[in-house]
């Protein structure tokens, strides 16, 4: 038998509690399939830490985490920290983990499955859409220096600088990315107006010689915005700077059915951080509503990428796709009033599919992402 997977498990504010006990029961359901077992701690982040320590990532956190071989967390945000300062707000415990981390690599994937439930836009539209927003994590506006409040408050400033190191490595990450996929990049920046945008766009462009296999292009983000939603289905990897990729990834998440579903895997560090990219939702915290498939298929990228499980991980998908398909829609993926799955129900059913799935006699090692 392998030696159990040593997870940290950060189940944050809000729903994120329900969402990562849910990945862990399907995770725990894997590994009786396909032959592994797991060694999860718990720790806190976010409104939660700052409740039980005062910080939103305290120091017993950090030991575990770097004591880890990766991190799933669930959410963090509670309204009750709105007005608090940074030191005490719980999205700063995320920022500090991304940057203790070293995750710059920040992989969205998003596909509409056919039949999954509600989507406000036209089937035909969404349609076979399946993308991955390339995120970078660690820099740009959410990182920048200087930052803050004037003395007084009457203005505040914050700021947006790229290297050409950190833009380099975030471009070769997309080019390998695009090779396993369709081999088609877009880089999305504000060219037309922003100097980092200049720098973005000329490094893609240097870098793209390297990769002659794969089709580039550039994207206006305005425009990028309005394309997602207009032919989403002819973008295949899309490669942006931090907050450019904040915004699109919850436009994206309109075109799988819900943000619900999206999951995401940071990597570029020793360590990878898994976490869907849905926020914490309080206002449906404890209610037994939250889609756990974001959670769920954050678990099934972290046994992809930090312990290359790929038959495991793959089983995952196929089993949330099949529980979509067969109809156990959470309440984000129906028309308002209908009847819906809850978290509990939409859990069982991937499990239930997993049972079925043929067990692995082989665990197929799949090709590290790296950047180099
Ligand atoms: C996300 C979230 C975070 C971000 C927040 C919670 C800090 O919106 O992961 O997309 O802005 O990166
Ligand atoms: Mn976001």
């Amino acid at each position: 038998m392998p030696s159990p997977l040593n997870i940290c498990l950060l189940p944050g504010d809000g729903i994120g509690p329900e969402v990562v006990d849910a990945a862990l029961e399907v995770l725990a359901a894997a590994g009786q399939r396909f032959g592994f077992t797991l060694a999860p701690t718990v720790q806190g982040i976010g409104g939660a830490a700052v409740r039980a320590s005062g910080v939103p990532l305290p120091e017993a956190t950090r030991a575990a985490v770097a004591a880890s071989q990766a991190v799933l967390l669930g959410a963090v945000g509670a309204p009750e920290f709105d007005a608090e300062p940074p030191a005490r707000k719980p999205e700063t415990g995320l920022l500090a983990l991304r940057q203790q981390l070293g995750c710059w690599a920040n992989l969205r994937p998003v596909r509409r499955v056919a039949g999954a439930g509600f989507t406000p836009l036209r089937e035909e539209v969404v349609a076979g859409a399946d993308l991955i927003v390339l995120r970078e994590l660690t820099g740009g506006l959410y990182f920048g220096e200087p930052r803050g409040f004037a003395p007084g408050r009457q203005s505040a400033c914050n700021t947006l600088r790229y290297s050409v190191e950190e833009i380099e490595r975030l471009a070769r990450f997309g080019f390998h990315l695009a090779r396993q996929r369709r081999r088609r990049l877009t880089s999305v920046d504000k060219a037309n107006v922003l100097e980092t945008s200049q720098l973005w766009r000329q490094v893609f462009q240097r870098v793209a010689a390297d990769y002659p296999d794969v089709q580039l292009d550039h994207l206006y983000v305005d425009n990028c915005a309005m394309q997602l939603i207009l032919r989403p289905t002819s973008f295949d990897v899309l490669a942006t700077e931090n907050l450019f990729g904040d915004i699109l990834s919850d436009e994206a998440g309109v075109l799988a059915g819900s943000l619900g579903l999206l999951p995401s895997a940071s990597l570029g560090g020793a360590i990878g951080l898994y976490e869907p990219v849905h926020g914490s939702a309080p206002d449906i915290a404890g209610k037994g509503w939250a889609n756990p498939l974001g959670a769920i298929l954050s678990a099934a990228l972290m046994l992809r990428h930090s312990f290359q499980l790929e038959a495991a991980a793959a089983a995952i998908e196929r089993a949330a796709e099949a529980a979509l398909q067969a109809g156990v829609l959470t309440r984000d993926l129906v028309a308002i009033g209908a009847p819906f799955a809850s978290t509990a129900d939409c859990t069982r059913a991937v499990i239930q599919r997993l049972a079925a799935e043929p067990a692995a006699i082989r665990a197929v090692p799949r090709r590290r992402l790296t950047s180099a």
